[in-house]
């Protein structure tokens, strides 16, 4: 399939074949390509949940609201974003910058950069406490500076919210278009009770869902009614 193929075979599709099951190196590769996505800071807050225990999908489709994509689909696939595990992947990007610190010396520029950018810059952004103090420090300084200069309007839960889930869509949308890329369908949902999800899955507060994809061969009559989509004037602007 070329790329434009693959883009035109993506449809959301709410109802598949019940005799049609996704190989499992099909999904494995998607899931790879998922996490191949760009990602905010590559810090990867970010988790694949693929749901494959009889009992947890069940319990996942009621969740789902019982819809017909999740109902209908061979494979589950829960995003998840993992605010919570900022420290976890700052001390991985630390190792790694040190290791690389052994090859082209710790005084180099783009060491010292980096270990500026992960242990100063991202745990300033990520670092919260119980009051929503820090969040408002942080709001008060970008707005300080921005008066001068441009500069990254860091905030507070809200806006660390809005960083992970964009990686994570980023993330469900590689999966999805790696699945069209074998011929399999898919559909993403927020139809659901993030509740119930994060129970099933075992999550912690701050983990977060970010869309439940359901996966298999689409049926005709799973995709509703033709592909519909503004006018290019009304979404596309040039200036
Ligand atoms: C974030 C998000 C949430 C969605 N939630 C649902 C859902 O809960 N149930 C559903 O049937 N489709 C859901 N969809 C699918 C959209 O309805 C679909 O992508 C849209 O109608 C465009 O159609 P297409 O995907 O075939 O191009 C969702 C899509 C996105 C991106």
């Amino acid at each position: 399939m070329t790329f434009d193929d693959i883009i035109q075979f993506r449809r959301s599709n709410r109802k598949f074949y019940p005799d049609q099951p996704v190989p499992k190196e099909v999904l494995h590769k998607a899931l790879r390509h998922a996490s191949l996505a760009p990602n905010s800071s590559n810090m990867q807050l970010w988790e694949f949940h693929w749901v494959q225990d009889e009992e947890k999908k069940k319990k996942l489709v009621h969740a789902c609201l019982n819809q017909s994509a999740a109902r209908t689909a061979q494979e589950l696939v829960v995003i998840v974003t993992r605010r919570d595990k900022w420290r976890q992947r700052i001390k991985w990007h630390k190792k790694l910058i040190l290791k690389d610190a052994e090859r082209i010396g710790r005084d180099a520029k783009s060491i010292k950069l980096r270990l500026i950018y992960y242990t100063k810059l991202m745990p300033f952004s990520y670092m919260n406490d119980g009051f929503g103090i820090l969040g408002l420090y942080r709001r008060f300084l970008s707005f300080c500076i921005g008066l001068v200069r441009p500069i990254y309007r860091a905030e507070g839960h809200a806006q660390q919210r809005i960083t992970v889930h964009k990686s994570a869509a980023l993330a469900a949308e590689n999966f999805m278009l790696s699945m069209a890329s074998e011929e399999f369908h898919t559909c993403p949902m927020e139809g659901f009770d993030g509740v119930r999800v994060k129970r099933i899955l075992g999550l912690p507060r701050r983990a977060e869902i970010n869309m439940v994809i359901g996966c298999g061969k689409g049926q005709k009559e799973g995709f509703w009614g033709p592909r519909r989509r503004l006018p290019n004037e009304e979404v596309i602007k040039v200036h």
